[in-house]
């Protein structure tokens, strides 16, 4: 009990220490700017590709010890330590939002995926721990803000890594890992009718890929990038296949352009007809070599990030 105190009192102590130390170097920080704002409105300069920010240090990385030994350098040389970054880092400005705890998810996840449809928020699959995937589909209510209706997934679709979109009804789940660990990845695709909750076939991917970006654009369902195979190479493939009404109009999906950079988990979406992929990975965790349960082990794993747009077609 006493000890517990002693630990509360210490926790406190050190978060009031941080936040003084933050407001200290913020102060030198805006007091030595022309434009005396607080340091986060500070960090985006435009026209620029390098900016410069306070060397505040992240509340991880022995924060108050080498706060304390910066702050005594710049006590001597009178100015405030900085580091540059890369702009890619840069915050924009931007109004403060405020968050609200909502109810607890049913399960934690990783790596499924979620759709909203309206007042509805479809959330499929996804690990529960590296060694457990669920295989079932939750539904959130933002009418009332609860977790509710709860339904099976069909026995062969992937567990995470899943591309998915929808048309407002159908939504359809394309490819993505089969299994727990770093296990291999299905063609097996299938169609939700989300007004009856009715699972539907559908034309298997030529072949499987990890977390492919997925959309519907001009009556068809485009699948691209993603990662092969191994999990860890960039697939630069194109496939597309006409829709309408969670159907395929066609036997066979249809190969299109490549995509200029592959890898899985871009965002894809549809604006002014034109379809663009954002951001994302290349490589990832693989299975070790001959593990029976397919261990994920990091190798060679690169990230980066970038913005294209396509006009496939036009
Ligand atoms: C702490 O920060 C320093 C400098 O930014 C960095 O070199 C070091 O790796 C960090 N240590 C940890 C444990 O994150
Ligand atoms: C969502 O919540 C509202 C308000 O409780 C309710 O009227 C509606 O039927 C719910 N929708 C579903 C699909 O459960």
């Amino acid at each position: 009990m006493a000890r517990a105190k002693h630990k509360t009192t210490k926790f406190v102590f050190i978060l009031v220490a941080i936040l003084g130390a933050f407001f200290i170097v913020d102060l030198l920080w805006a007091s030595s700017s022309s434009a005396s704002q607080s340091v986060a409105s500070n960090w985006a300069f435009q026209n620029s590709h390098a900016f410069i920010v306070p060397n505040v240090v992240s509340p991880n990385n022995n924060t108050i010890s080498s706060l304390i030994k910066e702050k005594s350098k710049q006590d001597k040389k009178g100015v405030v330590p900085e580091r540059v970054l890369s702009a890619t880092f840069a915050d924009l400005p931007g109004p403060e939002l405020k968050w609200e705890k909502m109810s607890t998810a049913p399960v934690p996840r990783l790596d499924g995926a979620a759709i909203q449809i309206k007042n509805l928020l479809y959330v499929f699959a996804g690990y529960g721990t590296i060694d457990y995937v669920h295989s079932h589909v939750d539904i959130y209510n933002f009418t009332d803000n609860t977790w509710g209706e709860r339904f099976d997934m069909p026995k062969e679709m992937a567990h995470s890594h899943l591309g998915m979109v929808t048309d407002g009804r159908y939504i359809y789940v394309v490819t993505g890992q089969y299994g727990p660990q770093c296990r291999g990845p299905t063609v097996s695709t299938f169609v939700l009718d989300t007004s009856t909750k009715q699972w539907q076939d559908f034309p298997s991917l030529p072949v499987p890929r990890y977390a492919p970006a997925t959309q519907l654009w001009r009556g068809r369902l485009h699948v691209m990038g993603g990662s092969k195979e191994n999990r860890h190479t960039p697939g630069l493939e194109h496939w597309s296949i006409a829709v309408k009404d969670g159907q395929a109009l066609e036997k066979d999906w249809r190969t299109e352009i490549p995509i200029p950079r592959g890898g899985p988990h871009r965002a894809c979406v549809v604006a002014n007809d034109h379809l663009y992929v954002i951001g994302g990975q290349e490589g990832d965790f693989m299975a070790k070599p001959g593990s029976p349960i397919f261990k994920c082990s990091r190798r060679n794993e690169v990230i980066t990030y970038m913005l294209f747009n396509r006009n496939v077609g036009s």
